[in-house]
C-alpha cells in the first residue's frame, strides 16, 4: 500500500481529501492519504508551497513532490529537494484562466467602462471595433497562455503569443526569443501576461517594453508580481503610454493597503483569483503522476529546476 502524504493548509483537506480518495479508486491505486505520515514512509507528496513542510531531507522514501499550484517559485530553489517536482496543470484551473482572461479582455476591447462609469449621462454613439481589428498579444505560451490563446482566437482577434522556445499554435502569430519580444509588443494593443516568476522573468514589464508597446494599450497580468517593475508601469500608467492595468498578482500579497495601485484611477486590482487549482480535476491530475510513478512511466508537468518553471 502506497502513502500519499497531504502537505498543505490544513484547510485544504477538506477540499481536497474526497477528490483524491475518488481519484484513487477511480485509477485503482490502492493508497493510505493523510495530513501526518512519518516522512520515511511517505512515496508521494501532494504539496502546496505555503505549506509548513519546507525541508525534505527525511523523505528518503518519497518518489515525487505533486505541487497543487501551477506557479513553482516558492520550491524550485528549495534545495532539500532532490526528487522529481511536477507542477500543475488542471483542466479545471485552465478554464478558470480562460474565463478570466477572456472578460478582461472584452472589457477592455468593448471599452466597458465608459459606459458603465459615467456620471454625466454622455451619450458618445462610437462603436467599439470588431474583434478581427484588433491585436492581442499574450506572454507564455504554456498550458495557460496557450488556452487562452486558442480561446481570443476564437473571439476573431489577431493574436500572438510569446514564448521561449519556438510554438506552434494554429492560427496564433507564434514568435519567441529577442525579436520575438520586440514583435510582439510592437502590437500589443492588449497584453496578457502568463509567464512564470523566473530569473529571466523579473521586470519583463519594465519602462523600456512598456515603451515598446503602442500608446493607450492596456496590460492584464494574471501571471505574477515581479513580471512588471511597478514603479516604470505606473510612470506609464500616469503618461498615458498605458490606459488601463488589470492585475491580479503583486510582489507582496495581499497587496499592501498603502500601495499605489489601490488608488490608481487606471488600476484594477483583483485579489489572486483568476484562476484557482479545482479539486476534482486537480486530484486526476496528481493521481495520474502516481500511476505513472507505479507504472515506471515517465512523470507528466515536471518541472526543469534551472529554468525555474
Ligand atoms: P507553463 O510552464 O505551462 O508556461 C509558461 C510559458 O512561459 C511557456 O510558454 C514558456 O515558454 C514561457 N516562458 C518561460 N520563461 C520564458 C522566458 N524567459 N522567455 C519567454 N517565454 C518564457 O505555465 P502555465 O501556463 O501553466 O502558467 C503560467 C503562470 O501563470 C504560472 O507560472 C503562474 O505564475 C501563473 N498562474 C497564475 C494564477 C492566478 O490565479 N493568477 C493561477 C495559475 C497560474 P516555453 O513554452 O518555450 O517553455
Ligand atoms: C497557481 C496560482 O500558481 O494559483 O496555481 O497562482
Amino acid at each position: 500500500m502506497l502513502n500519499i502524504l497531504f502537505a498543505a493548509r490544513p484547510e485544504r483537506w477538506a477540499t481536497y481529501e474526497i477528490p483524491l480518495r475518488n481519484a484513487l479508486k477511480a485509477a485503482g491505486v490502492e493508497a493510505h492519504l493523510a495530513q501526518d505520515i512519518p516522512p520515511a514512509e511517505v512515496d508521494y507528496i501532494v504539496y502546496a508551497p505555503n505549506s509548513t513542510l519546507q525541508d525534505f531531507t527525511p523523505y528518503t522514501r518519497a518518489k515525487a513532490v505533486l505541487n497543487l499550484w501551477a506557479g513553482v517559485e516558492q520550491i524550485t530553489g528549495n534545495e532539500t529537494l532532490k526528487i522529481p517536482l511536477a507542477r500543475m496543470v488542471d483542466p479545471g484551473l485552465t478554464k478558470g484562466m480562460v474565463e478570466w482572461v477572456t472578460g478582461h479582455v472584452m472589457r477592455y476591447h468593448l471599452g466597458m467602462d465608459a459606459h458603465i462609469v459615467n456620471p454625466d449621462h454622455a451619450w458618445d454613439a462610437t462603436t467599439p471595433p470588431l474583434a478581427q481589428e484588433r491585436d492581442v498579444v499574450i506572454l507564455g505560451l504554456g498550458a495557460l497562455g496557450t488556452a487562452c490563446a486558442q480561446a481570443l482566437l476564437g473571439l476573431g482577434f489577431r493574436v500572438t503569443g510569446w514564448s521561449r522556445s519556438s510554438k506552434d499554435v494554429a492560427g496564433v502569430t507564434c514568435v519567441h526569443g529577442d525579436a520575438g519580444l520586440d514583435e510582439a509588443l510592437s502590437r500589443a494593443e492588449i497584453m496578457v501576461t502568463l509567464l512564470p516568476d523566473t530569473p529571466a522573468t523579473t521586470d519583463i514589464i519594465n519602462a523600456a517594453t512598456l515603451a515598446q508597446m503602442p500608446r493607450g494599450a492596456f496590460i492584464i497580468n494574471p501571471g505574477r508580481g515581479p513580471l512588471i517593475d511597478d514603479a516604470a508601469l505606473l510612470a506609464a500608467l500616469d503618461s498615458g503610454q498605458i490606459a488601463h492595468a488589470t492585475l491580479d498578482v503583486f510582489r507582496k500579497e495581499p497587496l499592501p493597503q498603502e500601495n499605489p495601485y489601490w488608488a490608481h484611477p487606471r488600476v484594477t486590482v483583483t485579489p489572486h483569483i483568476a484562476a484557482e487549482t479545482r479539486a476534482t480535476t486537480a486530484s486526476e491530475t496528481i493521481v495520474e503522476n502516481i500511476r505513472r510513478g507505479e507504472a515506471g512511466e515517465p512523470f507528466i508537468n515536471l518541472v526543469d529546476r534551472a529554468l525555474g518553471y
